[in-house]
């Protein structure tokens, strides 16, 4: 059945929806607040670098599926509203939902009795009881259905789906039997929940993903202790279908627009329920140690020392994004850890594929090659996949010290200590030049062994250990 279907904010998640509920046939009108952004895509231009979305607009703007707007009459005679606006956190922590509740308003005086209001947003538990309130009338049904998909992946995730969530009071409402059924040509299992258990259920994922990852990034730092490889142990850990594989990486630490608002939304509300959540506060807590623990061991790269001075000290960036396969900077840990290298006085050079603008305190240039340029030490802090395929004799050559401090373990660590680079990754063993196969050397050891290259003869002198054995936990390797 074709639905006349309604959207109300033009971003990941609403465009992303648009798109998709168009391209199944139904009858799509988006609406945004910011003009420029819906005349771009009136014009055919999309700004999300999302696979496949560019393509979708396209084909229902010209089947005439799918429209653009600005003004809320536009929804008007929709059966289905779906309203995907932006939940920021606000200065304590928790959602800020005053754009969200300004906009109900304005729609309770348009919408026809029977229109369905389907919450995609993610917002506080207990929001859907309140939008009578928020609209003015409570004539409307409503229904709460969290959207899950990622940021580079959304279209994908949108079609694919592991779960669609249909929530409401009672959960068998005809409304909610009504959002199901739009996703039945997605094949994927609808759980249908209360609304408190729809609502709830999007920030206890986001949640326990930030939980996965900072206790990836806690055992990433024991390997390092106990010279152990975190890639070997978290394939073996993935292997558990009780743990699964994902999310098992170590990094820089969690970031992106959604794990820490939500995150910080969820310990709010635990808060004002008087639920002590300490395991997600320290979570939250690991996540801010992650990078202040990739800030040293860049120092420690750079300058021999985990406390040396970072002035006038020439730092390359490799990745600014959140995560590779987006040019989103928001809460990226990769842009907090270059920005305090920045503060803490180094002169740091930045390149990203993605990502063209320069930043506060840094220089973004639009060639890899260039951040290496008397670098005292490189640091690839997001995971792009072609940073592997770099010319790392040619980055080696440029450097001041062929040291990189990989915090993604995206590196392929026998071609760049082939290439003549000490390589430090997180929770994995250092490789240097002339050790690429074991026995292998503690991370910590790279205070100290590498020479400034004035005092080099040539750049792929071998880096050597320094201090003999430096066993200092059980286990340690020779
Ligand atoms: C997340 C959720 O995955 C998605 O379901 C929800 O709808 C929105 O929030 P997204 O923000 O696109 O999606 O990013 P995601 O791919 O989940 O990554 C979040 C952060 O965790 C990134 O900074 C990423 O680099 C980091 N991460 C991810 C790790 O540090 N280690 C991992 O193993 C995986």
């Amino acid at each position: 059945m074709v639905e006349r279907i309604g959207v109300l904010g033009a971003g990941y998640v609403g465009l992303t929806s648009a798109a998709c509920f168009a391209a199944m046939g139904h009858q799509v009108s988006a609406v945004d607040i910011d003009a420029a952004k819906i005349a771009r895509l009136d014009a055919g231009e999309v700004d999300l670098a999302e696979p496949g979305l560019a393509g979708l607009v396209a084909e229902g703007t010209r089947a005439g599926t799918l429209a653009f707007g600005t003004g809320l009459d536009a929804l008007a005679g929709r059966e289905l509203v779906f309203l995907c606006l932006p939940t920021p956190p606000g200065e304590d922590g928790a959602p800020d939902l005053g754009p969200f509740r300004d906009a109900l308003r304005r729609l309770g005086r348009i919408l026809s009795p029977g229109t369905v209001l389907v919450t995609k947003s993610t917002v506080p538990v207990g929001t859907a009881g309140r939008l009578p309130g928020f609209l003015g009338r409570a004539d409307l049904p409503v229904v709460s259905n969290p959207e899950f998909l990622r940021e580079g992946h959304a279209v994908h995730d949108f079609r694919h789906p592991d779960r669609v969530v249909v929530g409401a009071d009672p959960p068998d409402s005809p409304a909610a039997c009504r959002v199901a059924q739009l996703y039945a040509p997605t094949g994927a299992d609808v759980v249908r929940t209360s609304s408190a258990s729809a609502e709830l259920a999007k920030y206890a994922s986001n949640g326990f993903l930030a939980v996965k990852a900072s206790y990836a990034n806690a055992v990433a730092e024991l390997c390092e202790q106990y010279a152990a490889d975190i890639r070997e142990v978290s394939a073996v850990m993935g292997l558990d279908p009780r743990i699964g594989p994902h999310f098992l990486a170590p990094g820089p630490g969690w970031g992106g627009s959604c794990l820490p608002k939500d995150t910080s939304a969820l310990l709010q509300a635990a808060d004002a329920a008087g639920v002590e959540f300490s395991l997600l506060r320290d979570a939250v807590r690991a996540n801010a140690r992650q990078r202040a623990r990739m800030v040293r061991a860049i120092r420690s790269a750079a300058t021999g020392s985990p406390d040396g001075s970072l002035d006038g000290v020439r730092i390359g960036v490799l990745g600014l994004a959140f995560k590779a396969g987006t040019a989103d900077l928001r809460e990226s840990p990769a842009v907090a850890v270059a920005a305090e290298l920045a503060r803490r006085g180094a002169e740091v050079t930045a390149y990203d594929p993605a990502v063209r603008s320069d930043a506060d305190g840094y220089l973004v240039v639009d060639d890899p090659y260039l951040v290496a340029k008397d670098a005292a030490a490189l640091a690839v802090l997001t995971e792009w996949p072609e940073f592997r395929d770099l010319d790392w004799r040619r980055l080696a050559a440029a450097a001041d010290r062929p040291v990189v401090v990989d915090t993604r373990n995206v590196l392929d660590p026998f071609a760049v200590a082939e290439a003549g680079f000490a390589r430090v990754g997180v929770g994995t063993p250092m490789e240097v030049p002339d050790a690429c196969s074991r026995p292998r050397l503690h991370p910590q050891a790279l205070a100290g062994p590498l020479q400034q290259r004035s005092d080099r003869p040539a750049a792929a002198r071998p880096v050597r250990r320094a201090g003999g054995d430096r066993r200092t936990g059980p286990g340690r390797r020779p």
